[in-house]
């Protein structure tokens, strides 16, 4: 049967994590969430201790090693053999995610890592370039959105839920600044690529979400 590579890009809390992991799980494919890589890579930057003003990204690169590997949950993130799952995910590493994503040596090291970890097909990745710079011939490529009250209501609750106090009103703020970092970035912007389909997950549920990409990719892997 064909293995082919499928694209889900879309902005903070749009649901694509949440859907290619699912996606991933239904077609018993690779499910790669490349977020957790520029997480990992601006935890390691933290960990420096140094100021990001003319940090020496090129040696960071050559030093770390990110590895994706599956668990029960659905990815476990290790930075030089640690599994730094949990920390990622922090407010601190977050807000900075993106202007350490914004780096060209970053994007170059890790853009080759998740080609070389699709090229066999038989993959979910996502991410904000993956349609347009990674794998511009993806057999399917998708982006996905949703108002930002949606998107601020279900990260709000995923924070919650792991411990953090914050607000709604705080989150939808820290969405939409790093939206806008990540839209109007030089190297490899958010946006949605030419030809991919465009799913507004504002009112739809995991589960639509997931049968509306399972129902496009079968289309294309049965033909
Ligand atoms: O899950 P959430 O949308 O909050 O973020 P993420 O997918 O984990 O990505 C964190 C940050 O990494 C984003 O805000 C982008 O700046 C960056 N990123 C990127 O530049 N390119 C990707 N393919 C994936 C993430």
């Amino acid at each position: 049967m064909k293995k082919i590579i499928i694209a889900l890009d879309g902005p903070a809390g749009s649901g694509k994590t949440t859907t290619a992991r699912e996606v991933a799980k239904k077609l018993n494919y690779i499910y790669i969430d490349t977020g957790a890589m520029y997480r990992a890579t601006t935890l390691a930057f933290i960990r420096s201790g140094q100021e990001l003003e003319g940090f020496d990204f090129d040696s960071l690169m050559n030093n770390i090693k990110i590895e994706l590997e599956p668990s029960e949950s659905g990815q476990r993130t290790l930075l030089n053999g640690e599994d730094v799952s949990k920390e990622i995910r922090t407010a601190d590493v977050t807000k900075l995610a993106s202007p350490v994503a914004a780096v060209g040596i970053v994007r170059e090291k890790l853009v080759d890592q998740q080609r070389e970890l699709g090229k066999q097909g038989g993959v979910v990745m996502d991410g904000r370039d993956i349609g347009t710079v990674v794998f511009p011939n993806a057999d399917l490529k998708l982006y996905m959105h949703a108002s930002i009250e949606a998107r601020a209501a279900r990260r709000t609750k995923e924070l919650i839920a792991a411990g953090e106090d914050v607000s709604v009103e705080e989150i939808a703020k820290r969405i939409a600044n790093r939206d806008e970092f990540d839209s109007n970035r030089e190297i490899s912007p958010l946006r949605k690529a030419d030809d991919a389909q465009v799913i507004d997950t504002s009112n739809i549920t995991i589960e639509e979400q997931t049968n509306i990409v399972i129902d496009l990719a079968n289309k294309i892997i049965n033909s």
